[in-house]
């Protein structure tokens, strides 16, 4: 059929036509936004998932219903980079929000106030002065500008916060990719929100990422607990499943015949990125309006050699030897989470050696612990890809490492 009237949406991020199955997730977003807006707490949300279950989409969602509310959205997708970037691109985006909720001829004293307080956090970005805000706001004093990120945070956002209030409006920052934020960030962003939050400010902060769980210390580990839930998304049921299959061909006036829907399911579970990438293939394949089973039995091999390509290969490209062996050995014990002496043993090594490269894959987003001592795979049936990819285990010599670097990645692997 017509490849322009494709309607599936085989990318990261993309919206599909319809985002079913996100139900629940929305209206608990919408209440929170309406209970801060009077004046009320409310849990928010880091939402956890596998890669290509449909985290960005329903940030998304959010984003469009947060600014249908009129309140203001700073997003972020968080990227291992340095505290300078993060701190630079959340005083840029707090600086463009701040003048959205008022022109800067109509600010109150409340307004230049959050103003000084973001030209504060923006100066302790770096002090050298190389980077700057370029507008001509002075620095608030004593103020956001402790040079400790979480001080700093707490005190922009509150500010921030008031000013978005005084306006009958609020401020929801929305974090893609959360589990690369580093720890202190992670840190800083929770209790810059427990401020918000013991002041009752319609000010929030959502996250999505990989079910990674975040090692955090102290005071942000309570916090955390009482100011956030954790909704685990996953693929969809079968119900859900069928119209995210056949509502984008509907829509285009296209019907797939139900023994069709039924093999699409079976082969993609439910899972969102799947379910897209084969109806793309199917709808390329099949000519006329009803989709047939046969029209997926010949898509298949067209889908699997696609996601094989891009969605499964990007992540294998990245990886050392080292660390393709260690994933190759996890995929032969099978799709669960595996403890780490386990994939040791196949690979004829003690687990104490291999736990820097576990750490590494941990750190890259391709392997996350679910629980302690364990590892899964964070994108599903990476295993069967692994096996399929790589047929033959071959263990390269682990090179040597200076003992310190070897202590810090294996404190970083037994989390
Ligand atoms: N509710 C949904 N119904 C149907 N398709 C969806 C749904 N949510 C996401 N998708 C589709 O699934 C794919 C993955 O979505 P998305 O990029 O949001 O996943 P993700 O969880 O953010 O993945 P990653 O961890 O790789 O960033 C996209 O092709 C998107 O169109
Ligand atoms: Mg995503």
């Amino acid at each position: 059929m017509l490849s322009v009237a494709n309607p599936y949406t085989p990318n990261a991020g993309a919206s599909p036509e319809n985002v079913v199955g996100r139900d629940e997730h929305l209206e608990a977003f919408r209440i929170l936004l309406q209970r801060l807006s009077r004046g009320r707490t409310n849990q928010s949300m880091i939402i956890t998932g596998l890669r290509g279950v449909g985290k960005t989409v329903l940030l998304t969602e959010f984003n469009e219903i947060a600014r249908e509310g009129k309140w203001e959205v700073i997003e972020l997708e968080a990227n291992k980079h340095d505290e300078s970037q993060f701190r630079r691109r959340m005083a840029s985006s707090m600086k463009a929000s701040l003048l959205r909720l008022s022109p800067r001829k109509l600010w109150s004293e409340i307004g230049q106030r959050a103003a000084a307080a973001i030209s504060a956090f923006a100066v302790s970005v770096d002090q050298a002065g190389t980077w700057s805000l370029s507008w001509d706001v002075e620095a608030a004093e004593g103020f956001a500008d402790h040079g400790d990120l979480a001080m700093d945070l707490s005190d922009v956002l509150v500010a921030l916060g008031e000013a978005a209030r005084e306006r009958g409006r609020g401020v929801a920052i929305l974090i893609d990719e959360i589990q690369f934020l580093s720890q202190p960030q992670l840190e800083a962003v929770i209790q810059a929100v427990h401020k918000t939050v013991q002041r009752a400010l319609p000010v929030t902060m959502v996250g999505a990422g990989l079910p990674q769980i975040a090692e955090l210390a102290g005071d942000a580990r309570s916090y955390a607990e009482r100011l956030f839930r954790f909704p685990k998304i996953d693929s969809l049921g079968p119900d859900d499943a069928k119209k995210a299959i056949t509502d984008p061909a509907e829509a285009e006036g296209v019907t797939i015949q139900d023994d069709a829907v039924d093999l699409m399911l079976e082969i993609t579970r439910g899972y969102p990125f799947f379910i897209q990438e084969l109806g793309y293939q199917v709808w390329e394949i099949s000519e006329a309006s009803p989709i047939t089973r046969e029209d997926v039995e010949l898509a298949r091999d067209a889908y699997e050699a696609k996601l094989d390509e891009s969605f499964f290969r990007v992540r294998l490209d990245r990886s050392t030897p080292l660390q393709t062996a260690y994933m190759r050995a996890m995929a032969e014990l099978g799709p669960e989470p595996q403890k780490a002496s386990e994939v040791a043993r196949i690979m004829g090594r003690e687990s104490t050696q291999l736990g820097p490269t576990r750490a590494e894959l941990i750190d890259m987003g391709l392997l996350y612990t679910p629980e302690h001592g364990y590892a899964a795979f964070t994108v599903p049936d990476f295993d069967k890809y692994m096996m399929r990819a790589v047929p033959q285990l071959v263990v390269p010599p682990v090179q040597q490492r200076t003992r310190r670097s070897a202590a810090r990645a294996q404190q970083r692997s037994e989390s």
